[in-house]
């Protein structure tokens, strides 16, 4: 896509000094939001919230360091939107791994400020699939509102004359003070399949902690999720919707030297919370029906 112009992006929808329209790195285009004291950057290759500060200096999202501003490529850290398969693409192992939502550039369809937040909704051209079958097939919205808190939904449409399989992801990277001190008590009793031991089913004992490589699909997680982290004094709540599944992951050392984009050390300051509908519980929509993946962050500090 010929990299749209900045200056008819502010014309059409800039709003005040609450959301701009700018070129960020590599010249890719990014969207700087507020409200009160929130803000959020989010470039529109992907959809991709890079930056989320409920205050100023809180940084609730973990960005690598070493993450490649280039088009066509992931970002590492903030959120990604996977879509519209999450993991390895069961049919076509040539097609990306996690969907090409988030390489694919998205368009401004609206954006707001209103006393209650300032919001955008971006969504992509379902004829420029990269993936032949998927061309036309399926519609992908993402709606941002920021105020304060940050309320985010993807909304897929089946475009489509028959039932149509997709699974998806919102799949945040949640900075934290160091991972052997952060704990999610709302997996507790829960079922989850071990990406790491070939999917293993497995019950979570007691409250997730972070002492190794993690890469865990929870089934039927509640609502709400908080991560406690004391010694940052800030713990995240999130309320999930649409999730038939939640998504753990850190990479631990090894894993994490191994990608080129992720910073060495940076498994000790991340870890990624995922509402997810994944694996065997992804979801069907009939033609014409939607389904809706949300996610509510806020932070008691
Ligand atoms: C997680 C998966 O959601 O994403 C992991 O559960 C995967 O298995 C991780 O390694 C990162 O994926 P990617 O494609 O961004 O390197």
């Amino acid at each position: 896509m010929t990299s749209p112009d900045i200056a008819a992006l502010n014309a059409d929808y800039a709003r005040d000094n609450r959301l701009q329209f700018s070129k960020g790195e590599a010249g890719l285009t990014k969207v700087d939001i507020t409200f009160n004291e929130a803000t959020l950057e989010l470039y529109l290759q992907g959809a991709h919230i890079t930056r989320y500060q409920p205050a100023a200096g809180v940084d609730l999202l973990w960005m690598s360091n070493s993450a490649v501003y280039q088009p066509g490529k992931a970002l590492r850290g903030g959120i990604p939107l996977c879509w519209p398969w999450f993991g390895a693409n069961s049919k076509n192992p040539d097609y990306p791994q996690h969907g090409y939502a988030r390489t694919s550039d998205f368009n401004v369809v609206s954006t707001r400020a209103t006393d209650q937040a300032t919001s955008i909704i971006l969504a992509l051209d379902p004829a420029q699939s990269p993936c032949p079958d998927w061309k036309n097939k399926a519609g992908l919205e993402f709606e941002i509102r920021l105020s304060d808190a940050l309320w985010i939904e993807m909304r897929s449409h089946n475009l489509s004359n028959s039932p149509l399989t997709l699974s998806n992801a919102l799949h945040g990277y949640f900075a934290i003070s160091s991972r052997r001190h952060v704990a999610i008590p709302a997996v507790t009793g829960l079922t989850y399949l071990d990406k790491l031991q070939n999917y293993q089913s497995q019950l979570q004992s007691s409250a997730l902690t972070l002492n190794a490589e993690v890469d865990r699909v929870y089934q039927a997680p509640p609502e709400g999720i908080v991560l406690l982290d004391p010694d940052r004094q800030i713990n995240t709540s999130m309320r999930c919707w649409g999730n038939n599944n939640l998504v753990i992951w850190n990479p631990g050392a090894q894993k994490a030297q191994a990608m080129a984009d992720f910073d060495d050390d940076g498994f000790e300051q991340m870890v990624c919370i995922e509402p997810a509908n994944a694996l065997e519980q992804s979801v069907t929509l009939q033609p014409g029906e939607d389904h809706r993946l949300g996610q509510l962050l806020t932070i008691d500090a």
